[in-house]
């Protein structure tokens, strides 16, 4: 499928490398976002029009910063179709089946109303680790904190997923499906936070806590309660074990294997040193 491409989240994990993949290869695309040119923001439908001019695929992320932005979304989408995008290709993640809570809902109504679309459902990012609360924790306590117990996660690197994504923007046919995106080993916190140790020269510990001090946590970190509610849940259900499968679908549509835990913590080393 040829033709401009919209990025959103473009400033993120998956969307900022889709957007230099695509950069690379030479393939027409825009960046949304809240600090893009034209300025583009899921709370102000009066910003879609511009982002939409001449669009002929969207890549979709659900802002995390925003409580329930389903609605928002599919308006969006309805928007999109007026306008003439063919192609959805929508960020998920493991765990939420079309139809279900949450991310879920955008899944099923793609299914239903659109006859170009694709769902990727990742597990964990790598990245999550060198951003935010964990990369807080980490370089202020040595410690990760979670509520995964010892459940065990097939993380996958943000880069792979947006090579996905972009197999999946420009295949030539609509792919109609959903692709469960993982890495190729699933291993626990405790094991995170051993490899990121050995990569910055320092112990790195995993603390066990219930699921209502680690909701509670990401309250204090800046989250919204009804993210932080929702992420504690989901390592609620780590915990039980539900995450721990592999698939082989980065390798499929990208011809390559995922990244490594350990590659993704040597690679990143400096951003757990301390500063000062
Ligand atoms: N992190 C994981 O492990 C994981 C796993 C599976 C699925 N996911 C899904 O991935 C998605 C992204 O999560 P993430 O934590 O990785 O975040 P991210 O993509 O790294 O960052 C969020 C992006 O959303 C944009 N954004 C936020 N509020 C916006 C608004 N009001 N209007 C326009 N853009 C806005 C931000 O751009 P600006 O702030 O520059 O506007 C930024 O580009 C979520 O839907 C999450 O459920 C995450």
């Amino acid at each position: 499928m040829s033709g401009l491409i919209l990025v959103t989240g473009a400033t993120g994990k998956t969307g900022g490398s889709l957007v230099s993949q695509l950069q690379r290869k030479g393939v027409p695309c825009r960046a949304a976002s809240r600090r893009g040119a034209p300025l583009f923001d899921w709370e102000r439908p009066s910003t879609w029009d511009a982002a939409l001019e001449d669009v002929a695929s969207v890549y979709l992320v659900a802002p995390p910063t925003v409580n329930n932005p389903y609605d928002l979304m599919l308006d969006f989408i309805a928007s999109a179709m007026r306008k003439g995008v063919r192609r959805f290709v929508f960020l998920s993640m493991a765990g939420l089946p079309a139809g279900g809570p949450a991310h879920g809902q955008v899944h099923q109504w793609l299914k239903d109303n659109s006859d170009d679309w694709a769902v990727l459902c990742p597990s964990a990012f790598m990245q999550n680790f060198a951003q935010g609360h964990n990369l807080a924790t980490i370089r202020e306590e040595d410690r990760i904190y979670s509520n995964t117990g010892a459940g065990r996660v097939p993380f996958i690197d943000a880069n792979d997923i947006a090579s996905a994504a972009l197999a999946v923007l420009t295949a030539p046919t609509p792919p109609n499906t959903e692709f469960a995106l993982t890495g190729d080993e699933s291993i626990s916190y405790d094991r995170v936070a051993e490899l990121i140790g050995h990569a910055c020269d320092r112990r790195i510990s995993h603390i066990h806590v219930s699921t209502e001090e680690m909701a509670e946590r990401l309250v204090k970190r800046g989250l919204p309660e009804a993210t932080a509610g929702f992420l504690a849940f989901a390592y609620a259900m780590v915990a039980a074990g539900t995450e721990d499968r592999t698939t082989d679908a980065v390798r499929t549509l990208t011809g390559r294997p995922p990244a490594t835990f350990q590659t993704f913590a040597e690679t990143h080393a400096d951003v757990w040193r301390r500063v000062g």
